[in-house]
């Protein structure tokens, strides 16, 4: 599967959607998720984001391996994202910060 990680949190770009070629999105408040049940490893996503926030499983650095555990726990309980999302609208300010993780509500 491919990970949507922390660095998507607090930008929620959402270009990944528009390319992704099955239904393996799911959308929460600040960020998305990829349902591992669903994505079928094409890696378009990976080029069409502009927070580089999505790695292919075995290629996930260490600091940002966390959001391989709540990608398929949270993709579980989330809604579908459509292609309709808009970026949030401080994307670009928490573009590449790290830590975001840690700066949502539990
Ligand atoms: Fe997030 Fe990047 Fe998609 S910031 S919503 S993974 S385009």
């Amino acid at each position: 599967t491919h990970v949507v990680t922390e660095q998507c949190v607090r930008c929620k770009f959402a270009e990944c959607v528009i390319y992704c070629p099955v239904a393996c999105f799911r959308e929460a408040g600040t960020f998305l998720v990829i349902d591992p049940e669903e994505c079928i490893d094409c890696g378009n996503c990976v080029e069409a984001c502009p927070a580089d926030a999505i790695y292919p499983e075995d290629e996930l650095p260490a600091e940002l391996a966390p959001a391989l555990e709540w990608n398929a726990r949270l993709a579980a309980e989330l809604p579908l994202a459509t292609t309709r999302i808009a970026p949030l609208t401080d994307a670009e300010q928490w573009q590449g910060r790290p830590g975001k993780w840690d700066t949502l509500p539990a």
